[in-house]
């Protein structure tokens, strides 16, 4: 037997508003919850049994997921009253674990979107001894992850996360956000209060001269959580840049979900998706962008690398770019949203309201919450 713990308790700050009413692991990617992707990958690699660590919304997983039989998988869930952070998480879930203290344990982050081969991180943790074995990936950009330097035999040296100031910038290797824990390294983690794996558990350990190391690989490898990550990701397994056993649909420009209608004059491209229930009008050309249910878009609207929420609605000749609409939002017509711009939830914009030429263009990510006046306010992330 192979368990893993899934870290799923998060808010997905990022991510608002499609995080207000769904967490971030279960948004719909490709057409199906991000999820399943990694619960896929994670069966076809010989995981066996999965405990999610939830927190947010909690209830949504074991309604989505149930016992996992669908992934030929055993799934339990544990929540956390109060988020106790990765590393609490990790050692809360552990409770549920039924392997022995010298047994490896893989760990998952749930909004990374990966092509790593998870069986040969765990046979690399076996033969190596270590006690913890993380992947690594090398970014042009780590400001926003945890930077893991390693010597030359792959020990890691250090862990910082999120680094501030350019001299913490001594890497271009983050974490992956994926890790083999050899079980009784976990059940050493304090219980009951909040821990960061990332701040508190792997330096203590480098400190103890614990073996620690770190394993590169050069597969696909992306943290779906932002807007812009989100719509690249679902796009990328449309085009099939990226594998998995959970696409609902053969590999190709676009994928329309069964009971969505598009006309037959649109143009869908760029590994777009059409969720159900979702209508796209004549002469629409949506590009790279998502679609959720019951969505609605208008005649001669244009939607590139943006994501139009369940139920919103998108008026004639609008045009959206790298924007997000929240769910059930309604954009009248000949609006233009652009790069970064955020809709919430419900919102009502009137018609040529928002025009690109005429406000300035925004140079950090804005929300706008109307309510038949525009007001626009920075976004918390
Ligand atoms: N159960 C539980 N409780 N889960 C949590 C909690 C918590 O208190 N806090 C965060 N999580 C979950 C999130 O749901 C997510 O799946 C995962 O832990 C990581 O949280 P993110 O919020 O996505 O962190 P990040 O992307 O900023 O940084 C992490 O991932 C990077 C790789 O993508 C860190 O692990 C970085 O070191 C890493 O580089
Ligand atoms: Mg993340």
């Amino acid at each position: 037997m192979t368990e893993a713990i899934l870290l799923v308790g998060g808010q997905g700050t990022r991510l608002r508003p499609l995080t207000s009413h769904t967490p971030k692991p279960l948004l719909p990617v490709a057409g199906v919850p991000f999820l399943a992707h990694q619960l896929a990958r994670a069966a076809a690699a010989g995981v066996t049994r999965i405990v999610f660590a939830t927190s947010y919304l909690a209830e949504l997983f074991e309604a989505e997921f149930g016992d996992g039989a669908g992934f030929g998988l055993e799934l339990e869930y544990v929540t956390e009253e109060v988020a106790l952070g990765t590393g609490g998480a990790i050692r809360n879930a552990a409770e549920r674990l039924r392997c022995a203290p010298d047994e490896p344990v893989l760990v998952f982050n749930g909004d990374i979107l990966s092509g790593l081969d998870i069986a040969a991180l765990l046979s690399n943790h076996r033969a190596s001894g270590a006690d913890v074995t993380l992947h690594l990936k090398t970014v042009a950009d780590p400001r926003a992850f945890g930077l893991v330097p390693t010597d030359t035999s792959g020990r890691v040296v250090a862990f910082l996360e999120k680094p501030q100031t350019p001299e913490e910038i001594v890497t271009d290797q983050i974490n992956a956000g994926c890790y083999v824990f050899t079980r009784s390294v976990i059940d050493r983690i304090p219980a009951d209060r909040v821990v960061s794996v990332e701040r508190e558990t792997f330096p203590e350990l480098l400190s103890s001269n614990a073996f620690v190391q770190g394993v590169v690989d050069d597969s696909y490898w992306l943290d779906l959580g932002t807007p812009a990550a989100f719509v690249q990701g679902s796009a990328d397994l449309v085009r099939g840049i990226v594998a998995s056993p959970a696409l609902p649909g053969p590999t190709g420009e676009a994928l329309v979900l069964p009971g969505a209608r598009v006309h037959p004059s649109a143009v869908l491209s760029g590994g777009t998706v059409v969720g159900a229930g979702a209508e796209i009008a004549e002469g629409a050309v949506i590009e790279g962008s998502v679609v959720l249910p019951g969505a609605k878009v208008a005649a001669r609207v244009s939607v590139h690398a943006s994501v139009v929420g369940r139920h919103a609605q998108i008026g004639e000749e609008s045009s959206l770019d790298a924007a997000v609409v929240g769910d059930g939002a309604r954009i009248g017509a000949g609006n233009e949203l652009s790069p970064g711009l955020r809709i919430a939830c419900g919102a009502v914009l009137p018609a040529h309201s928002v025009r690109t030429s005429a406000s300035p263009a925004p140079c950090a990510e804005q929300s706008v919450a109307f309510s038949g006046v525009p007001h626009a306010s920075s976004a918390a992330h």
